[in-house]
């Protein structure tokens, strides 16, 4: 080791002993005859200082130092003057008087120091990843991710998984994302997919015996990226064979339980809450609900169908919705021009033609524009619907039913931040059950599955499926963190002829099914037990208990939302031998 001590660990116990220490230069201050750094490394700064008795030559070296410069001093440590304590940190009460100075490294000029309160922009950051990653929230985020990682996998070890590695060459499993395709050199023209998760592997492993099975496995989707979402992220990936879906759910409460106990004392109470997905969209507008607060949607589309409003009246009668929330003692907060903000929120980012509002006036009579639209005594039945009282604004959305959803999930999300409806540092967890098992996809006018092709319906919907698929129920659960969805598992369809239902059902024609899943279908003839499983997204995961909101903030090397990482410049241009191995000719964008 070059060094004695690491840079957080000395205290007033070492008054006197000589020390090593090595670092990056975080700060530096010249106070005439004497001059300052904090010397930082991951564990902590530790006062350095310079002074006429470090000697000349020293004290010279040390007067050329930059910012991140990295050192090594020998010294002494000894107790800082009185009054020069620094109590935020545990080396505060000490400095190591600097005898020898080794620069090892010089620093060019920093684009960004690590301490720094203001932060250069994201791109910035990741270009220069190098150094962001020398900021302590980076550290903590990684650490944090680090630790959360290991109690996954002890957990799962103590309840007897065995985990396994999956393939990252594969055929594509469809998760309802793109592939990220490789080319095969040795089967020019033919191409491997990475894996969207190990979905297929894990049944495989199942059906193998394996009994339970955990990987925390990377997996990759070529799809449009947000906040919360990555090209490539990890899983905790799940699969139990003789099992049913209380089994896993009963699992994951377990570890979630574990984990929010060990990393922030939280005693959650088990089993987590549960709502059927129908019952989420009825009373919040989305499949992943925020229950830090309360504000949920109401129904006034009987009430809308006897007013003479034209917008309300007419969406009432034609089979859409009108739908509110009681924003309680909001009145005040939201003048004109912000409702006219909202407004236009609702509609540009939902499709919605407008948004309806009252505000319960001191009188307690519904105040608005519109209500002149109305008579007294259906404006009286719309206030007790939504529970108004003087204070309180009411808004609402008159579309179709997935419109209403959407834009009061917004709103909703948007009232929750601005009026502080909940604690930032409170965590919710629970369940949403029962999803349907296919969604239509309007473009191209064909059911999909809504989780994936390989999920169970509920036993009571087998004789639906093809008659209303609509309808059809999933024995699927998705585990809900303060309005994040952070994983998803289904019971799986565990024999070969429901599983060619479901193809056929999804579009697939006999032929096709056996292309692609051939090898599923083989599989699911040669004993494969009743199994289901789930996969968490560490990262999602790690970000909602550090309490982050980007999830680049809990990776290593993330990529941009144009899913480029800036650092190394992938994706990159390739020689053109390695092109002509793999077959590949490119044709250049404006030519396609
Ligand atoms: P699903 O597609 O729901 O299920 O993914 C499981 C969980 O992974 C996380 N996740 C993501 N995180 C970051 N970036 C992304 N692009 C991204 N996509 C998904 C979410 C999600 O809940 N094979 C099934 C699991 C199963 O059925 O067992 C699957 O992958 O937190
Ligand atoms: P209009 O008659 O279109 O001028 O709308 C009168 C008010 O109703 C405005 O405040 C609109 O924002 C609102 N509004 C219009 N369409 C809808 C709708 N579909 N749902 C809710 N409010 C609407």
């Amino acid at each position: 080791m070059l060094r004695t001590h690491t840079c957080g660990e000395l205290t007033d116990g070492s008054k006197g002993e000589e020390v090593v220490l090595c670092g990056w230069v975080d700060s530096y201050r010249d106070h005439g005859g004497g001059l300052f750094i904090d010397l930082r490394d991951r564990y902590g700064l530790t006062q350095v200082v310079f002074s006429p008795e470090s000697g000349e030559a020293v004290l010279k070296a040390a007067g050329e130092l930059r910012n991140e410069d990295v050192i090594k001093v020998v010294g002494n440590v000894a107790l800082r003057p009185g009054g020069q304590e620094n109590p935020k940190i545990p080396t505060g009460k000490i400095e190591v008087r600097c005898k020898e100075l080794e620069v090892l490294n010089k620093c060019v000029s920093p684009p960004f120091t690590p301490s720094q309160q203001d932060l250069p922009g994201e791109e910035i950051r990741l270009k220069y990843r190098f150094i962001d990653l020398r900021r302590q929230e980076m550290q903590d985020a990684l650490i944090l991710r680090s630790r959360i990682i290991k109690m996954m996998r002890d957990y799962f070890e103590e309840h007897d998984f065995i985990d396994v590695e999956t393939p990252i060459l594969g055929r594509s499993t469809p998760e309802g994302a793109r592939d990220y395709l490789v080319p095969s050199r040795v089967h020019g023209g033919e191409f491997y997919a990475l894996p969207q998760s190990p979905q297929l592997y894990k049944q495989i492993l199942m059906i193998a015996g394996y009994d339970r099975y955990v990987q925390v496995a990377r997996c990759f989707r070529d799809e449009d990226l947000r906040a919360d979402r990555q090209p490539e992220f990890t899983q905790l990936d799940v699969e139990m064979s003789f099992i049913d879906e209380t089994d896993i759910m009963g699992m994951i409460d377990g570890l979630v339980a574990k984990i929010a106990k060990d990393l922030k004392g939280l005693d959650v109470q088990l089993p987590l809450p549960m709502m059927t997905y129908d019952e989420a969209m009825e009373r919040f507008g989305h499949d992943a609900p925020d229950l830090r607060f309360g504000m949920e949607l109401v129904d006034c589309t009987d009430l809308a169908s006897e007013a003479e409003f034209r917008v309300f009246k007419s969406v009432a009668d034609s089979g859409g919705k009108v739908r509110g929330m009681n924003a309680k003692g909001a009145a005040e907060k939201y003048s004109r021009r912000n409702i006219d903000a909202m407004t236009e929120y609702v509609k540009q980012d939902f499709g919605a033609k407008g948004l309806a509002w009252f505000k319960v006036d001191d009188d307690g009579k519904l105040a608005s524009p519109i209500a002149k639209n109305f008579d007294d005594a259906l404006l009286e039945k719309i206030k007790e619907r939504m529970g108004g009282e003087p204070g309180d604004f009411l808004v609402f959305v008159a579309d179709k039913w997935e419109v209403t959803c959407k834009a009061l999930y917004g709103l909703r999300k948007k009232f929750g931040v601005e009026l502080e409806l909940y604690d930032p540092e409170a965590m919710h967890f629970s369940w949403v059950i029962e999803f349907p098992m296919f969604e239509k996809d309007e473009e191209e006018d064909r059911w999909v599955a809504m989780h994936h092709p390989f999920t169970a319906p509920r036993p009571q919907d087998l004789e639906i499926l093809e008659s209303d698929p609509k309808k059809a129920r999933a024995v699927a659960y998705d585990l809900v963190i303060n309005g994040s969805e952070a994983g998803g598992g289904t019971i799986r369809i565990h024999d070969q002829e429901t599983q060619s239902k479901v193809f056929g059902l999804l579009g697939m024609t006999p032929e096709s099914a056996r292309e692609r899943f051939g090898f599923l279908l083989d599989a699911l003839q040669f004993g494969a037990p009743p199994h289901g499983g789930i996969a968490l997204g560490i990262d999602r995961f790690v970000m909602l208990f550090g309490g982050l909101n980007n999830i680049r903030d809990v990776i290593a090397f993330p990529k941009t939302k144009m899913a480029a990482d800036l650092m190394t410049g992938a994706p990159g241009d390739v020689d053109t031998k390695q092109l002509k191995e793999l077959a590949i000719q490119i044709v250049k964008p404006e030519d396609r």
